[in-house]
C-alpha cells in the first residue's frame, strides 16, 4: 500500500514538470513568433541574374539578424506588385523593401504601407511621389557617366554611336541616362559625337533591346559604338550585331557584371561592364530594414527629393570592369568564379 502511495505521488510529480516544461516552451515559442521580425521584399522581376544575387544576399542577412523575410516577385507587372505588395501587409510584414517595376505606380502600394503604419525602403529603384522612409542604390548617375566616359575613350573621342537606354518605367533608367549626357552632351553639341539611333528597350527586355538594334541597323550600319545601359539590353543588342555580321566589331557597353556578360567581355564581344557589389547593397538594406521594423533610429549619408518629400538615402559607389581588371574586381570579390568566366 505504502510503495502504491509512493508511486502515485511520483507519477503526479512526474506529470506536473511535464506540464511546466511544456507550458515554458510553448511560453517561450510564443515569445520567440512575438518577437521575430517580418520584413517583406517585394521584387520587379528576377529576370536579370542580379536580383536573385539580391533575394538571397537579403534574405541570408536579415536571417542572420533573426528576422524572416517573405519574398515575392511580380514579372515585371504592376497589377502583380500591387497585390504582392498586398498580401505582404496582410501576411504582417514590419518593413516593405521593394524594387519597383514601375517607380510611379508604386506609390499606390506606399500608400497602402503608409496607411497600415509600415517603413518602405525604396531598393535600388527610387519610388517617386510617395511617402517612402529610405532609398537605398548605388551611384546611378556616376553608372551613366563610366559607360559613356568608356565608350568615348574606345572610340577615340569620336564618332557614330547607337544609344540604347533602359525601361522608361524605371527611374535609374533616367539616371543612367543623365550621367551619360552629362559626358555626351558637349561632344554632341561640339559635333564629334553624332548619334545614329536611339531608343528606350521597354521592361528592360533583351528582346526589346534587339529590336532597337534591329531598327538601327536597318537605318546604317556606319556606327563605331553601341551605348547599353545594362547587360541585359547589351546581350539582345550583340545578338543583332551578330546576325549583321558586326559582332566584336563595334564597342558596346554594359551594367551588372553579369556571369555572361563577363564571359562576353573576355570573349571580345563586348567591352565593358559596370560592376556593383550587391553583397553591400543586400547586406546594408536588411540591416536598415530590421532596424526599421524594430523602429530603431538609422542614419543617410545624403538625400534625394521623389517629389514627395526629401527621402534620406545612401549610394554606393561603382566600378567600370574590362578585360583587363576582371581578375582583380569581380573574380577577387568572388562575384564570380574564374571557372564560370573563362571555362575550365
Ligand atoms: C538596375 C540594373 C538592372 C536593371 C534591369 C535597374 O534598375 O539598376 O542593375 O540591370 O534595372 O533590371
Amino acid at each position: 500500500m505504502k510503495l502504491k502511495i509512493i508511486l502515485l505521488v511520483l507519477v503526479v510529480l512526474m506529470l506536473i514538470a511535464n506540464i511546466k516544461a511544456f507550458s515554458i516552451h510553448t511560453g517561450e515559442a510564443k515569445k520567440k513568433a512575438k518577437d521575430e521580425v517580418v520584413i517583406g521584399l517585394s521584387l520587379d522581376t528576377l529576370k536579370e541574374a542580379r536580383w536573385q544575387k539580391d533575394r538571397d544576399m537579403f534574405v541570408a542577412q536579415a536571417e542572420k539578424l533573426g528576422a524572416k523575410v517573405l519574398v515575392q516577385s511580380a514579372n515585371s507587372d504592376d497589377t502583380a506588385q500591387i497585390k504582392d505588395i498586398q498580401s505582404l501587409i496582410t501576411n504582417g510584414v514590419k518593413c516593405l523593401v521593394i524594387v519597383p517595376h514601375d517607380g510611379a505606380a508604386m506609390a499606390k502600394g506606399v500608400e497602402m504601407a503608409n496607411k497600415a503604419g509600415i517603413p518602405v525602403i525604396s531598393y535600388d529603384r527610387l519610388i517617386t511621389g510617395a511617402d517612402i522612409t529610405y532609398y537605398l542604390s548605388f551611384d546611378n548617375i556616376k553608372v551613366g557617366e563610366k559607360q559613356a566616359q568608356f565608350l568615348v575613350d574606345a572610340i577615340g573621342g569620336k564618332g557614330k554611336i547607337v544609344r540604347m537606354y533602359g525601361a522608361p518605367t524605371d527611374n535609374n533608367a533616367k539616371m543612367f541616362k543623365q550621367g551619360q549626357d552629362n559626358v555626351l552632351q558637349p561632344l554632341i553639341d561640339k559635333g564629334d559625337i553624332e548619334v545614329v539611333h536611339e531608343d528606350w528597350a521597354t521592361d528592360w527586355d533583351p528582346s526589346n533591346a534587339k529590336k532597337i538594334m534591329n531598327a538601327a541597323l536597318t537605318k546604317t550600319k556606319d556606327f563605331v559604338g553601341v551605348l547599353c545601359s545594362n547587360d541585359g539590353t547589351a546581350g539582345g543588342a550583340i545578338q543583332a550585331l551578330k546576325e549583321a555580321g558586326l559582332e566584336g566589331k563595334v564597342v558596346v557597353t554594359g551594367q551588372d557584371a553579369d556571369e555572361v556578360a563577363c564571359q562576353r567581355i573576355v570573349n571580345g564581344t563586348q567591352s565593358m561592364t559596370v560592376y556593383k557589389p550587391i553583397s553591400k547593397l543586400a547586406r546594408k538594406a536588411a540591416i536598415l530594414a530590421v532596424k526599421l521594423a524594430k523602429h530603431k533610429p538609422v542614419s543617410a549619408t545624403g538625400i534625394i527629393n521623389n517629389g514627395f518629400k526629401d527621402v534620406p538615402t545612401i549610394y554606393l559607389p561603382v566600378i567600370t570592369v574590362t578585360k583587363d581588371n576582371m581578375d582583380k574586381t569581380v573574380i577577387k570579390d568572388k562575384f564570380h568564379t574564374k571557372e564560370a568566366i573563362y571555362g575550365k
